[in-house]
């Protein structure tokens, strides 16, 4: 939970804009920092309009005592990205220790890798260490733009003929279940990106007779099927209602509100922040990896930190007896 993690001082060394709408920020870290492994993730401290809050980065490959991460300028930022964009050398923070949970197996022959959008960054970290150990890899690359492939040069010259761009622009998509046939049958695939991908990935996964352990995911939060909208929620039991602006999230909101939430990843990973959900008059936007496909269909539970409706109000119960 968030009160395990350890937390370092950490002033900005360098900041520069390495793609369209990505800025690459790099940090140096006082006091011991443990080598991390790729997939690892580090939690940053950021100012909101004068409020500290907490936003989950990955950590690109880095010397030690640094910590490298890059930044997507979001349109309806909650405020993070703003702020991080907003860094300058010599700014300073606090982040915490990185976490992993999304590591390499290292047990499989070889690996397909898949990226969307921002979802890169883990995946130039696999793609680099998988390389350095001589392990077969291919890697499949879309964004909107090949001007928005951050990394796209390094890939490029690390990876020659087993990376492949796929730029939507340019009327090119991964065909995913033509990827994953093209995997041995002990292979892996790792994929990180937006969460309709991602669903993608799973399903094409499992229509190819694959093992799930075999499939491994990493999802960024911020990427709905909707686009954000305000909405309001009651909670039961309670005389507490909050009004959940589109640049925020739910857990926040019921936070600002003093109601006594729990959470950990707060990227839709771990559940501790589900809320039940009494009744709903629009669709919820289901953002995390938690909940199964059925469970989001039956729509009675949803994660705070990252899943949203898409307008209108909810009831819900979080267990509050006033
Ligand atoms: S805090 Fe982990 S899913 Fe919301």
């Amino acid at each position: 939970m968030q009160g395990r993690r350890k937390w370092r001082d950490a002033a900005v060394v360098r900041a520069r804009t390495i793609a369209e709408d990505v800025r690459l920020i790099e940090f140096a870290v006082a006091g011991p920092m443990p080598r991390f492994a790729p997939g690892s993730h580090t939690t940053i401290e950021v100012d909101i309009d004068g409020l500290k809050a907490h936003r989950s980065y990955t950590c690109l490959p880095a010397d030690p005592g640094f910590i490298r991460v890059a930044v997507r300028a979001h349109q309806h930022s909650r405020g993070g990205s703003r702020y991080m964009w907003s860094l300058i050398e010599g700014a300073r923070t606090r982040l915490a220790v990185p976490e992993n949970r999304f590591e390499l197996s290292w047990r499989a022959s070889s690996c397909l890798l898949v990226a969307g959008g921002i979802g890169i960054t883990p995946i130039y970290g696999m793609a680099r260490a998988l390389k350095l150990k001589g392990v077969p890899v291919r890697l499949a690359y879309g964004a909107r733009s090949r001007e928005q492939m951050a990394f796209a040069d390094e890939l490029r010259e690390l990876l020659g003929d087993d990376v492949e761009f796929f730029a939507s622009n340019e009327g090119r998509r991964i065909d995913l279940a033509s990827e994953i046939r093209m995997l041995p049958a002990d292979g892996e695939l790792y994929i990180c990106g937006p969460i309709g991908m991602l669903e993608d990935a799973k399903r094409a996964w499992v229509e190819a007779g694959r093992s799930a352990s075999r499939l491994r995911f990493e999802v960024f939060g911020d990427s709905g099927a909707f686009a954000e909208q305000p909405f309001a929620v009651e909670v039961a039991n309670s005389n507490i209602r909050v009004e959940v602006a589109p640049d925020e999230s739910l857990l926040e909101a019921l936070t600002r509100a003093g109601v006594d939430m729990i959470s950990d990843c707060e990227r839709g990973e771990c559940g501790l922040c589900a809320v039940d959900l009494i009744s709903h008059d629009t669709a919820i936007d289901h953002r995390d990896v938690f909940f199964s496909e059925e469970e989001k269909k039956q729509g009675k539970r949803m994660c705070a930190c990252v899943s949203r409706l898409t307008g209108g109000a909810a009831i819900i119960d979080i267990g509050y007896r006033a």
